[in-house]
């Protein structure tokens, strides 16, 4: 029996998979359609292997609104969409900006159009905490509630915060419509869920991160240089007002994230909201110098690191203010910073090519011994 059924879009990618996991766990059915240019088919096989279901892809472009036309037309029993296909590197935004708004505000646009003829009308959005900008610009705004203006520092920042402004709008109209024609139109939902930093992987050491080209994120860049795979960590300014001078961030492991959409997508199901924002993180900032130390004490060894000048749009404090999430949603990140470290150690380790390699035996054997 399943309890509903769910379109993930970048559901190949690393929350995307994380999500179609926790989704399937859950006893929904799940369809994902991704283009594979940040991720790979394998980890379908790892999704079932973990999970013993598997969702179904359709290798599309999100902007190809007839290719998304058929897949509701195939999937009738759908009634919501997970949107994380996306590009996502900050520094790549500034350099060509068009293609960024086109993949990410025209694809949303696409979709929501897709969704509105299919009458599909509940959409969990992967939205961003650095759509807040440098929140230090007001008083009392760390850790960061939902309630603080936003005001992105970046043209990727801008395209989640395009994307919360057209969903929003769009959500309002269909209510508005509907009402005009004497019906309830409380069908229409919308979660902009505004996540701080994902990290970790799965405690099984079988799914994990695996972009295909320069991760962007810290940890994994920390990663690879445990693994040997780059020479040192580039850490960008110290001389932020932080206690060590580095930016301060909220990590929060992948499988809390992952929970965070599961609840999100009930709590639109079940409780009919409209359009709410949520941030999903820990409340805990981290600078990147103990970030360094709680991965090197993972590793078990010293990892080498070089302070170079600031980078173009970042900022000094991003750490959520994870109430409204806490109270709304009865979600609450559970893990903590150093099962991420561990976890994304003990997946980096033993599978140094990520979804290039089969995973390790002894692994599975543990993943089979568990299911018994
Ligand atoms: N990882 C983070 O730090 C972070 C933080 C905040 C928000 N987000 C957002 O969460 C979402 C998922 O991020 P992620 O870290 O899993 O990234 P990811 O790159 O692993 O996943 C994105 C997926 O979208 C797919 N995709 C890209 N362009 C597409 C297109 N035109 N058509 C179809 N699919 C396409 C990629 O192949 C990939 O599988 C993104 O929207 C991202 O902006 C990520």
């Amino acid at each position: 029996m399943t309890v509903g059924s769910v379109l993930v879009t970048g559901g190949t990618g690393y929350i995307g998979s994380f999500t179609a996991l926790a989704l399937l766990e859950a006893d929904y059915k799940v369809v994902i359609v991704d283009n594979l240019y940040n991720s790979s088919k394998e980890c379908l096989n790892r999704i079932e292997l973990i999970s013993g279901k598997r969702p179904e892809h359709y290798t599309l472009d999100i902007t190809d609104e007839p290719a998304l036309d058929k897949v509701f037309d195939d999937h009738p029993d759908i009634d919501s969409v997970i949107h994380f296909a996306a590009l996502k590197a900050v520094g790549e935004s500034a350099e060509i900006p068009l293609e960024y708004y086109r993949v990410n505000v025209y694809g949303t646009i696409c979709l929501l159009r897709s969704m509105t003829r299919h009458n599909v009308t509940n959409i969990v959005f992967s939205s961003s905490a650095t759509v807040y900008g440098d929140a230090t610009r007001f008083e009392n705004m760390i850790p960061i509630p939902e309630h603080c203006p936003i005001g992105p520092t970046n043209p990727y920042g801008r395209t989640k915060a395009t994307n919360e402004l057209i969903i929003t709008d769009h959500v309002e109209a269909q209510r508005n419509n509907a009402k005009k024609e004497g019906k309830s139109g409380d069908q229409w939902n919308a979660a902009l869920l505004r996540y701080f930093n994902p990290a970790g992987s799965h405690p099984s050491g079988i799914m994990g991160e695996d972009p295909q080209g320069v991760p962007y994120n810290l940890l994994p860049l920390l990663a690879q240089v445990a693994v040997g795979k780059r020479e040192k960590l580039l850490v960008f300014g110290d001389d932020y007002s932080s206690k060590d001078g580095t930016a301060i961030r909220d990590y929060i492991h992948i499988l809390d994230l992952a929970a965070g959409h599961l609840v999100a997508l009930n709590y639109l199901r079940d409780q009919h909201p409209g359009v709410r924002a949520w941030n999903l993180g820990t409340g805990k900032g981290s600078t990147v110098f103990e970030m360094i130390k709680s991965f090197s004490h993972a590793v078990g060894r010293d990892l080498p690191y070089e302070v170079v000048g600031r980078r173009a749009g970042d900022v000094l404090d991003l750490t959520a203010n994870p109430k409204r999430a806490n109270e709304e949603l009865k979600w609450k990140a559970k893990l903590t910073l150093e099962d991420a470290c561990e976890d994304l150690w003990r997946w980096t380790k033993n599978n140094p090519q990520g979804y290039r390699q089969q995973p390790p035996a002894e692994f599975l054997e543990k993943l089979k011994a568990g299911k018994k």
